[in-house]
């Protein structure tokens, strides 16, 4: 029996490690990605070396993170609940394949990993263990074990020689937290309290709006096929892309929002997130493609937005029926070609211009208030509208 594990390194998974030793007699292969979190890595390397783990997988994984799952989904605009960005709930599905393409490479019948049973992480992550391996086995700890309090799982720590350096996940922070290129994300503490703010030092990722400089950061973002490719002509890779954005977001206090989220588990769940570098993408990609998609293709994708961001954060990434709706969302981003200009100013992402020179449909000679030549017949409006208007006369005779 042989089980991989996602591994961060921190106490958590480390008594994870050895609790599925201990429980099952199974030999552990670890695996740790780098998804841009901004930790070092080697640390948990050296610990699952200490731990005594003979199969330590650390994976660099930001490019296929960017390229394969974020930049696809904010070509779809995608929010749940009018405010989520969706940044946790993105990196699951990358994290489910590779522990399952590992699992294959070293012959493990089981994987492991270290959420809870309370929330959503736990069935993004088995929905796409099954959804790609059917016969996987699934571990998932917190379900299993009675080490339900911070004290116990101490305990067990000390009593099984697990090193604990005072340092739970977060470097000692009070607040659950998860992060990637895309956010990074605070839950419990203080905010269970719905009421209660969030104290200013919670927040890593953002200067706050009003710490953010008095004059405007000015940026120009080039699209091709729907997706970000340059600033100010300087063509990055999708995980620098990100980067960048992401720097720019967090200097000039762009990116927070406090929120409660319904969880597919069925519970309300209170969470501050920062998204710098997508909150800036988001009202930029929206940008262009209002020059470059035709109204009926832009007002479709809108309509099926919801549901497509539902399916992520419930964690059906890995279904045909995100396939199907991707599919749909890719055809319309071909044309999606041009420039946006920005102005980030104390937490503002302010459009300030939009091209295309190739793909725009915008026609200044149809729009303009001034003479246009005959290209629009005002004339034809007039029983356009009548038309439009025969069923609500109808019904306004009858007396509704
Ligand atoms: N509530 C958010 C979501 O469901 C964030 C979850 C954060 N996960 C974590 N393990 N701290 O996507
Ligand atoms: C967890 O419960 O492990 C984190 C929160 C969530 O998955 O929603």
């Amino acid at each position: 029996k042989k089980v991989v594990l996602a591994y961060s390194g921190g106490l958590d998974t480390s008594v994870i490690l050895q609790w599925l030793r201990d429980h099952y007699q199974c030999e552990v292969v670890t695996f740790t990605a780098d998804l841009g979190q901004g930790e070092e890595l080697e640390p948990a390397r050296a610990k699952a070396k200490d731990l005594g783990v003979g199969e330590i997988y650390i994976d660099d994984l930001r490019e296929e993170f960017v390229r394969d799952f974020v930049f696809p989904m904010f070509r779809a605009n995608a929010v749940y609940e009018g405010e989520y960005l969706l940044g946790t709930s993105i990196a699951r599905p990358l994290i489910a394949k590779r522990q399952i393409e590992i699992a294959r490479e070293t012959g493990a019948d089981a994987v492991c990993h270290g959420a809870t049973g309370k929330g959503n992480d736990q069935v993004r992550f088995e929905l796409g263990y099954y959804g790609l391996e059917p016969g996987i086995h699934v571990i998932a700890p917190w379900r299993e074990w009675d080490l339900n309090s911070r004290e116990r799982l101490l305990a067990y720590a000390e009593d099984r020689g697990i090193p604990i350096e005072g340092k739970k996940e977060g470097g000692g922070s009070p607040y659950s937290m998860d992060a990637n290129l895309l956010h990074i994300s605070y839950e419990g503490g203080v905010l269970e309290d719905t009421w209660t703010a969030a104290e200013e030092s919670m927040w890593r990722w953002s200067v706050a709006p009003e710490a953010a400089p008095d004059t405007p950061t000015e940026i120009d973002i080039e699209f091709r096929g729907g997706d970000p490719v340059a600033i100010d002509g300087e063509a990055l890779l999708p995980h620098e892309m990100l980067s960048r954005l992401n720097r720019l977001g967090n200097d000039n206090g762009i990116g927070r929002i406090d929120i409660v989220e319904n969880r597919y588990v069925g519970m309300k769940s209170r969470g501050c997130y920062e998204t710098p570098g997508g909150t800036i993408l988001l009202r930029a990609h929206r940008a262009i493609e209002s020059i470059t998609l035709d109204r009926e293709s832009a007002h479709l994708k809108d309509e099926v937005m919801p549901r497509y961001a539902e399916l992520i954060y419930n964690g059906y990434w890995w279904s045909p029926e995100r396939d199907a709706l991707q599919a749909l969302i890719d055809r319309t981003q071909a044309r999606v070609n041009g420039v946006v200009r920005l102005k980030l100013y104390k937490g503002n992402v302010i459009v300030v211009g939009r091209r295309s020179a190739s793909d725009s449909l915008f026609d200044d000679s149809i729009a303009t208030f001034e003479d246009d030549a005959g290209a629009y017949d005002q004339k034809d409006a007039e029983g356009f509208i009548k038309l439009n208007a025969l069923r609500l006369r109808v019904a306004a005779r009858r007396g509704e």
